[in-house]
């Protein structure tokens, strides 16, 4: 198989069977590694409950967002299409993200630590974060996992877009009593919040590629 990235719950890989599409594959919980107390209480209610998997759990969730916006959704969003069975186990299919030669687009996290380090300047990629920003804002989309792995980074005329492909968050529900979804005000500060941290995150790791960039 030919993967794409890791996540922290998921494997991502080209879909042989599909061009254009990737499959995502459940990661067994590594033992060796010590995780917050919620998510292993999380990740065995999920065991469990099948619904409440990241694949299941994903797939309900771009269901939701695509009954709301229709395809205004794809060019923010990756989209979804099934569960599926595979020769490897049950994975997700999504419609793969790449850029203008059909690679695989890299990960916001890969281009502040990985091989695509210092490929935009750091104002590029945070003027890019505020428009995602700007846009959850405006259709009330609890999209709270806003970390620099779910998003990847596309060209659109001649500057860097992020396309998100993971929206489990949506309806992931990490808090207990979930009060930012039910009021648009606590959903809007939250949203800002984790907007600005990713802005700050990526002011604090990519210092020079203004510098690599320019010249
Ligand atoms: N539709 C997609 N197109 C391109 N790359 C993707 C896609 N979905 C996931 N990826 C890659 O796989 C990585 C992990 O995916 P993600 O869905 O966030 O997994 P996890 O559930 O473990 O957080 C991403 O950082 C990205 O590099
Ligand atoms: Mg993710």
């Amino acid at each position: 198989m030919q993967v794409i990235a890791r996540g922290a719950n998921r494997v991502c890989v080209i879909d042989p069977a599909a061009p254009g599409h990737c499959l995502k594959y459940a990661l067994p919980a590594d033992a060796g590694r010590r995780r917050p107390l919620r998510h292993r209480i999380r990740d065995a209610w999920a065991d469990l409950r099948p619904a409440r998997q990241a694949n299941a759990l994903e797939l309900r969730a771009w269901r939701g967002l695509h009954a709301r916006l229709g395809d205004r959704l794809d060019s923010h969003v990756a989209a979804c299409q099934a569960l599926v069975d595979t020769p490897a186990g049950r994975a997700l299919r999504c419609l793969l993200v790449t850029g203008a030669d059909g690679a695989p687009a890299p990960s916001l996290y890969a281009l502040l630590f990985g091989s695509g380090r210092g490929h935009y300047p750091a104002d590029a990629l945070c003027d890019a974060v505020t428009r995602v920003e700007a846009w959850l804002h405006a259709n009330a989309i609890p999209l709270f996992d806003l970390n620099s792995g779910n998003l990847v980074v596309v060209e659109r005329a001649g500057r860097p877009e992020l396309v998100c492909v993971d929206v489990k968050s949506v309806i992931g529900g990490k808090e207990i009593v979930p009060i930012s979804r039910w009021s648009r005000r606590l959903m809007r500060r939250k949203i800002a919040r984790r907007a600005k941290r990713l802005r700050e995150r990526i002011r604090a790791h990519a210092p020079l590629a203004g510098v690599q960039a320019g010249h």
